[in-house]
């Protein structure tokens, strides 16, 4: 497996947009991304008068859509490597298509539902692919764009079973893997947080909706006050 370099992890940054924002949500099933995603598209759009475009990956594009479909429903077992390339074809054709046109626009905030950083984990560390494997891959532009700020949100595999079981939702491609599969995936995503500690933010999703809502909330706040703060000085240097 190939080594992990700072050379490597230093070429992903974030797209440079004055006064819109790119983020994702990262964790395992029933983590409670889509649930906190809802809310703060909410708040960000009545509280902050922002627009929000919330994405999922795979998919967001037609040729991404028929990708999904045909990754999450498949009969056959798809090879690491080319899973993690279907993905990187989805993930590329979103921010040529979609993420890197919108966010053009002020004001904008993309929220995207999964990214880079599940990739990683579930072919790269998860399948046996190898995290820098994986990172190459998207060691290129625009792949190499990652998100200013990603929420993971932890929880551990019983309480994802436990989520799962009330959702009582049908398995599919991932979902049917079972309990080691699962394990290997914190594990993965712990790395991940390790790797980029400015960008990942953890936050313990154990606890009540209400707790994990506030503090990503919190976090928004922090990040939409220093970015202005920033500008501003920007300008004042201009006087
Ligand atoms: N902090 C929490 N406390 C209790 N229940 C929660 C919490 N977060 C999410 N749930 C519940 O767990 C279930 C799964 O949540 P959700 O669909 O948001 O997860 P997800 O991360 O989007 O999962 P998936 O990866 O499968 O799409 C939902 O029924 C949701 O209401
Ligand atoms: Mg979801």
């Amino acid at each position: 497996m190939k080594e992990i370099t700072h050379e490597l992890l230093s070429s992903f940054r974030a797209p440079a947009f004055p006064g819109s924002f790119f983020l994702s949500f990262e964790g395992i099933e029933g983590a409670g991304k889509s649930t906190q995603i809802t809310r703060l598209k909410d708040y960000l759009e009545k509280e902050k008068n922002y627009r929000v475009l919330v994405l999922r990956e795979p998919g967001g594009t037609p040729f991404g859509e028929k990708l999904r479909q045909a990754i999450l429903e498949t009969k056959t077992e798809i090879s690491p490597l080319a899973e993690a390339h279907l993905f990187a074809a989805s993930r590329s054709q979103l921010l040529t298509e979609v993420i890197l046109k919108e966010l053009s626009v002020p004001n904008t905030i993309i929220i995207c539902d999964r990214y880079i950083d599940s990739s990683v984990v579930y072919q790269g560390h998860s399948r046996g692919l190898g995290v820098a494997e994986v990172l190459e891959i998207h060691n290129i532009f625009p792949l190499n764009l990652v998100p200013h700020l990603t929420f993971y949100l932890q929880i551990g595999v019983e309480t994802s079973e436990k989520r799962q079981k009330i959702r009582n939702a049908p398995k599919d491609y991932f979902e049917a893997r079972g309990i080691e599969f699962y394990k290997k995936l914190v594990v993965g995503y712990d790395l991940m947080h390790e790797l980029f500690p400015h960008r990942i933010l953890k936050l313990d999703a154990e606890g009540s909706l209400d707790s994990v809502s506030s503090a990503i909330i919190k976090a928004m706040e922090n990040m939409i006050n220093t970015n202005r703060e920033g500008h501003k000085e920007l300008l004042d240097d201009q006087e």
